[in-house]
């Protein structure tokens, strides 16, 4: 099979574009990570440094990336070929890319893991208390057993690969368009029956009352690495997605619509989260847990809070899927498109990959917990070296690319649709961003957060 000959897919309606986007950025990035990393950093200093990273990097880096996905409609190391006019190897970038993907994709499958173990657990009902020590005791119990965390974890390997396999990608969209607003009416009812807890206010003093004695250069770092790894940035993903978008399709607009959806779901979930905590004694700064031991807690306060809980943790499932294929994408795509190998023999040898490298998270908090490499164990550090080294520095690259080679004419018509949506001046203040200022502010944060400078 030749490059040429190969048959690319794509968004069909302006509104599934919209929905495959949003279905790439909300994940267990909003659910889990975002409301840990807020109660491990000091509360709202965090989240006033993560909004800001998301407007002045996120913002520019998405519609950076999308409109070269578009202009190229290739996988992300051929559009970086395609679009450079010097001989210089952008190209790495999207090799950076397909890495970052294998190390995420290894810590991510198994926190989906624990979600899928969640939705079982809960059916059952044992985790459901307000007692701390049962809800904590029940995800320990989880994430010490070795054999559950790799079984849990390959099932789930297996699953999206099948997803992937059966080709029906668009069908998951299908589904994630219908479930998301459920999953949107739960999070709301969760938030309802947070703050009508004893100390919500205390909870939302924490998420939304900055103490900026907090905010360290490292702190800004992590903040900046929420917001490349939320809005699914900096290793290709948006790319490849923008190369199915539609040619008429208004990409600031989309971009926009995608960021703000995205930070609604992560507030909501703060907001559902740390009144619990308070309330019923967790520590905010509990790390990965947190999610696990607060939410049933919370459900535990309502009556038909076992359905309910049973069904957050299926629609937790269910973004957490559309994350991941989004995340799968990237390697597959890129071995079809440049090694000719079919998508079925692309899409087994990554879940093949996934299975070995991902084991060494699944094992982290068991066989492995005494094995540590600058200080971190590997889901730590996987996590770190992706959302605090990687990303940043495909966002650093890609910025520059767009400022400096692909020039303003070129990324002015590509966002402009050609001049027909008008927005030139929206495009002049991207692409001013993007040549200066995100480049620069990223090295900046990255070098002082890594204690390099
Ligand atoms: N944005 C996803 C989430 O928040 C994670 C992700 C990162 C997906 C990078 C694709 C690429 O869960």
């Amino acid at each position: 099979m030749t490059q040429q000959s190969i048959k690319r897919g794509g968004f069909s309606s302006s509104f599934g574009v919209l929905a495959a986007t949003l279905g790439s950025a909300v994940g267990l990035g909003n659910i889990w990570k975002f409301p840990y990393l807020t109660g491990a950093n000091g509360g709202a200093g965090f989240l006033l440094v993560y909004l800001l990273a998301t407007l002045v990097i996120g913002l520019p880096v998405m519609i950076a990336e999308i409109t070269m996905g578009r202009a190229a409609k290739a996988n992300p190391i051929t559009a970086l070929q395609k679009l450079a006019v010097s001989k210089m190897p952008w190209w790495l970038i999207g090799v950076a890319g397909m890495a970052a993907a294998f190390l995420i994709l290894s810590f991510y499958s198994e926190v989906v893991a624990w979600v899928f173990a969640y939705v079982f657990k809960a059916i059952g009902g044992s985790i459901l208390s307000s007692d701390r020590q049962v809800t904590q005791a029940a995800f320990t119990s989880l994430i010490g057993d070795p054999l559950q965390s790799l079984l849990w974890q390959w099932s789930v390997l297996v699953f999206i690969g099948g997803i992937l396999l059966m080709g029906v990608t668009k069908g998951i969209e299908g589904i994630a368009k219908k479930l998301m607003p459920i999953l949107f009416l739960l999070l709301l009812m969760l938030c309802a029956v947070s703050l009508s807890l004893d100390k919500a206010a205390d909870g939302l003093a924490f998420l939304f009352r900055p103490d900026f004695s907090k905010i360290t250069a490292g702190v800004i770092l992590t903040a900046m690495g929420l917001a490349f790894f939320k809005l699914s940035l900096g290793m290709g993903t948006m790319m490849t997605y923008g190369s199915y978008f539609r040619d008429d399709q208004n990409i600031p607009q989309t971009t926009l619509r995608v960021m703000a959806a995205d930070l609604c779901v992560s507030m909501l979930a703060g907001i559902a989260i740390f009144p619990a905590v308070f309330t019923f004694g967790f520590a905010p700064a509990a790390g990965p847990a947190l999610v696990f031991i607060t939410i049933p807690a919370v459900f535990s306060q309502i009556p038909g809070g076992h359905l309910l809980m049973v069904a957050f943790f299926v629609l937790a499932a269910v973004a957490a899927t559309g994350a991941m294929l989004s995340l799968m994408e990237v390697p597959v795509v890129i071995l079809h498109e440049r090694l000719g190998m079919s998508r079925a023999k692309a899409t087994l040898l990554t879940i093949a990959g996934l299975m070995l490298l991902g084991s060494t998270c699944a094992l982290t908090n068991n066989v492995l917990a005494d094995f540590k490499l600058f200080g971190m164990n590997m889901f730590d550090l996987f996590d770190f070296v992706s959302s605090n080294v990687l990303l940043p520095l495909g966002g650093i690259s890609l910025a520059l690319f767009v400022g400096w080679t692909w020039g303003a004419d070129k990324f002015t018509q590509a966002l402009s649709n050609h001049g027909a949506l008008g927005n030139q001046t929206t495009a002049r203040v991207v692409f001013f961003l993007l040549r200066y200022v995100s480049p620069l502010l990223i090295l900046l944060v990255m070098l002082k957060g890594l204690n390099l400078l």
